[in-house]
Order: C-alpha cells, then sequence, then structure tokens
C-alpha cells in the first residue's frame, strides 16, 4: 500500500482514509439508486429539474452535439440533451447501479443508440486525450476523493476551446434564505431519506458533504488551477445549486 493510501480525508462531516473514500460513495448510491430521482424531486421539491434545465440551456445541445457527462448516475442529463437536439452521449459514473436506473430510462425514451454508458471514475477517465468538445459533471464532484483530479482529467479529455460545465451545491450567503435552508436539510431531508429510500444515513451524508464542498470563489480558481480560462460561475436558487463553467 503506497503512503497517500494512509491520508486523510472528509465523507461528510467524518474524516476517513482517502483510498476508502470512493466505496463508501459508491455504497451510498447503490444503496439509493433505485430511489434516487423520485428522492430529488421531495427533496428538492421539483426545483432541480429547473436547475438541470438551465445547465441544458447552458450546455446548448442543437449546437454541441455530443457530450461526456461524468457521475451521469440516472441519466438525466444526457436524456435533456438528446431531447434538446443533441446528438450523442458517453455517460460515465463509478456506480453500476445508478447507471442501470439510467439505462431504464433511456430504453423507456428509445435513446439507446445515442447513449453509451461506462463505469469509471471522473478521476481516471478510460478515453485518450481532447475525445470530447463538451465535458459536464452535475451534482457528483463534492463526492470525488481528489477533486482536482477530476478537473485534471475533465481538462485532458476536452478538445482544445471545448467548454467545462459543472452544476453542484453550493454556498447560500443570504442569512435567512441559508437558516431555512439549514433547517430543511438537516432536519427534513435524512427523515425523508429513512422513509422512502429506506437510508437515513445515506441522506446525513448528502447534506453533510454539500456543506464541505467549496464555496463559489474558491472552486472557481481550483477550476483555473486546472488550465481552464473564461470560468464563471452563476448561482440558482441563491446559490444553493451553482453552474460553474470554463473552456479549454
Ligand atoms: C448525486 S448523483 C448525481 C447524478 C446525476 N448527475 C444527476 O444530476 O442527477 C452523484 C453521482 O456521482 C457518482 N459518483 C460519485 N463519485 C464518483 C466518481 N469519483 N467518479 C464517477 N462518478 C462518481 C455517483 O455514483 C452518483 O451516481
Amino acid at each position: 500500500m503506497s503512503k497517500d493510501n494512509n491520508f486523510f480525508t472528509h465523507f461528510g462531516f467524518k474524516n476517513v482514509k482517502m483510498s476508502e473514500k470512493a466505496k463508501l460513495v459508491k455504497d451510498v448510491f447503490d444503496s439509493v439508486s433505485s430511489k434516487y430521482d423520485i428522492m430529488n424531486d421531495v427533496m428538492s421539491m421539483g426545483v432541480h429539474r429547473i436547475w438541470k434545465h438551465e445547465l441544458i440551456s447552458m450546455l446548448n445541445p442543437s449546437q454541441t452535439h455530443t457530450l461526456l457527462d461524468v457521475g451521469g448516475g440516472t441519466a438525466d442529463i444526457p436524456l435533456s440533451f438528446l431531447r434538446k437536439g443533441g446528438t450523442k452521449c458517453i455517460v460515465v459514473d463509478i456506480n453500476y447501479e445508478m447507471l442501470k436506473e439510467g439505462l431504464k430510462k433511456a430504453l423507456n425514451h428509445g435513446y439507446t443508440s445515442s447513449i453509451d454508458f461506462i463505469t469509471a471514475d471522473a478521476e481516471h477517465l478510460p478515453f485518450k486525450n481532447e475525445i470530447t468538445p463538451c465535458y459536464s459533471i452535475s451534482f457528483c464532484i463534492r463526492n470525488v476523493t481528489n477533486i482536482s483530479n477530476a478537473l485534471l482529467e475533465a481538462y485532458r479529455v476536452l478538445e482544445k476551446g471545448g467548454k467545462f460545465f459543472c452544476l453542484e451545491f453550493s454556498t447560500v450567503n443570504n442569512p435567512i434564505l441559508s437558516k431555512a435552508y439549514d433547517a430543511w436539510s438537516f432536519k427534513v431531508i435524512p427523515h425523508i431519506g429513512k422513509y422512502i429510500a429506506k437510508n437515513q444515513e445515506a441522506y446525513e451524508y448528502l447534506v453533510e458533504s454539500i456543506r464541505k464542498f467549496p464555496p463559489q470563489e474558491e472552486f472557481a480558481n481550483m477550476i483555473r488551477n486546472a488550465g481552464f480560462k473564461n470560468v464563471g460561475f452563476k448561482n440558482l436558487s441563491g446559490g444553493i445549486a451553482t453552474i460553474h463553467y470554463g473552456e479549454k
């Protein structure tokens, strides 16, 4: 075992060995995969659909055509991308169970020939350099063990001039909204997780992992440090979610 495997990182509010985090994250999504979509609708009261719609508009499917969606899970982003005029999507996720749910949806909507599903880690993408004009990652990157490595991988696989987009929970600065959001997150969401997904801990991890994710400016600097230019972000719902973007 290399020395690096003994370094610690966070898993929600717990400290865990870096070498253990990916497996813990995989277990979380294994256990909630069949209830993942309904949980998103209930927890966000449907608002995650508005955030994803905003991301799709920025991806501009009728002009971009092909997309690599990392941490694509149950394939909401790829399916919307194809519905809005995109022609080809590759979906990557560490979790086979989440991709299986995505594949079912793709079959139901008749999109299987335009989507490839691949199990892989965002930190080690199984692709050559510069294979895509557009990379998206939605509600995934905060779960990745080493976020900087995932950003470097995104940069590596993008073509020159290619576009990077990351939709992720972020930091709410308005104190009134922040108080209400904290109450909903810590007092309500874990109970919804318990009753619908039969897994309270998974949804405790979800809300904790959001609080550990770097705020907007700090994450924008991480994107710049990976090599991207024209980096910026757009807050959604007061910063509950944010779309970060950049260009290779
Ligand atoms: C909250 S879900 C988001 C799914 C989908 N993108 C969406 O917006 O609904 C996070 C997804 O990221 C995946 N994931 C977590 N860590 C990953 C990693 N290191 N590499 C690839 N996928 C990862 C999980 O398996 C899960 O499917």
